[in-house]
């Protein structure tokens, strides 16, 4: 489904054939993209996920494809010793297992902290314990919080503004100490906004591309919160994927630091409405501006160069080849569109 350059697949298949890996959350929208990715390159996959927010429709088609390579935990991370079952023999554990959304996390801040927060504790001691060599975490562009200044920057201090952005920083705070007391390599990729085919598209929570793709694929009006001048780094998931791939690849030894995952694009909301308006082939249909959401950041932008320093990141779909692409998914997908 995710298709990467075939320079960079050349690049990584031979660090990932034949590796161990955990991916927890591999269920989920990216984390499915990964694990797709992780069995295309050779890689022995496990996968951890209480399906909360999500099915096992993905992980049953690649079951039966490649059953030596691939397993499934139906637990959640909070489940000592299903965590520990999935870890176990793995060189490399993918972090991706949370509770997403700003307006859930507002409205059930302890469940968001138990999984996003403690959940990664637990996830880092069974990966320590069972000598994992590397886990890649995956941490939030929210914690910048409503800091003006652009591009975000790594150096900048970190302002969350919603319960969901305070654990996803506390995970990185983990990331870093248990590297910094244990010894176990982490690195943190700070995700701006990811789209691409298989986000849930219905649910409250849906986030912005999927809600706006849906409802214009069903002829109605898309729902913008607040005046839509509000900007955002849309970024195609296929560079989460990459992003993930070079982060458990890179030779030199990683001790928890935090990189921005990005497309270093600026795009406004009622710019992408337009744009997938287009995409939709529903021009005509005018937003619905609804007033502004708690705990929403204003604007948001990567700068990406301490990734492309640290990983030799670059983002390999750009916004609109991976706006088309994931149209194209969801005409598909929704029936009647
Ligand atoms: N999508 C984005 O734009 C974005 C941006 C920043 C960070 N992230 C982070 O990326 C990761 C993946 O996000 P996603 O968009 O694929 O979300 P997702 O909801 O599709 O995937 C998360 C997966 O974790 C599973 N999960 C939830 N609680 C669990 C638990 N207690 N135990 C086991 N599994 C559990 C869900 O069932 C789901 O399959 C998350 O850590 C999220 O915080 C995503």
């Amino acid at each position: 489904m995710t298709r990467l350059p075939t320079e960079l697949v050349d690049r990584l298949r031979p660090s990932l054939h034949g590796k161990s890996c955990c991916v927890t959350g591999g269920a989920g929208f990216i984390g499915g993209h990964l694990v797709d990715a992780l069995v295309s390159l050779g890689a022995r996959v496990t996968v951890i996920d209480d399906l909360s927010n999500s099915d096992a429709g993905n992980l049953a088609g690649l079951m039966d494809l490649e059953p030596d390579r691939v397993r499934f935990v139906h637990a959640s991370i909070l489940e000592r010793s299903a965590l520990e079952d999935a870890v176990e023999g793995c060189d490399l554990v993918f972090h991706l297992a949370a509770l997403g959304s700003v307006p859930r996390s507002v409205e059930d801040p302890g469940r968001t902290w138990v999984v996003n927060a403690t959940g990664t504790l637990r996830v880092l001691e069974a990966a320590q314990r069972a000598g994992v060599r590397r886990l890649v975490y995956s941490a939030s562009s929210s914690a910048y919080g409503d800091n003006p200044a652009l591009p975000k920057r790594e150096s900048m201090a970190p302002e969350p503004m919603s319960p969901y952005a305070a654990a996803k920083l506390a995970g990185e705070s983990l990331c870093r100490s248990w590297s910094a007391c244990y010894g176990l390599e982490t690195v943190c990729l700070r995700y701006f906004n990811i789209f691409g085919p298989r986000q849930a598209a219905d649910s409250a929570y849906a986030a912005v591309v999927p809600a706006f793709v849906r409802a214009l694929l069903a002829g109605q009006a898309p729902v913008i919160f607040g005046d839509g001048e509000q900007t955002r780094d849309f970024t195609h998931v296929s560079n989460a994927v990459a992003a993930n791939l070079l982060a458990a690849t890179v030779k030199r030894s990683l001790r928890g630091e935090v990189v921005n995952i990005g497309g270093g694009e600026r795009t406004s909301v009622n710019t992408l409405a337009g744009l997938l308006s287009v995409l939709c082939e529903r021009p005509g249909i005018v937003p619905d501006h609804r007033p502004e959401r708690v705990g929403e950041v204003r604007d948001s932008v990567a700068d990406i160069s301490a990734a492309a320093e640290l990983l030799g990141y670059r983002p390999v779909t750009g916004l609109q080849e991976g706006l088309s692409q994931t149209v194209r998914w969801y005409r598909q997908e929704i029936p009647a569109s």
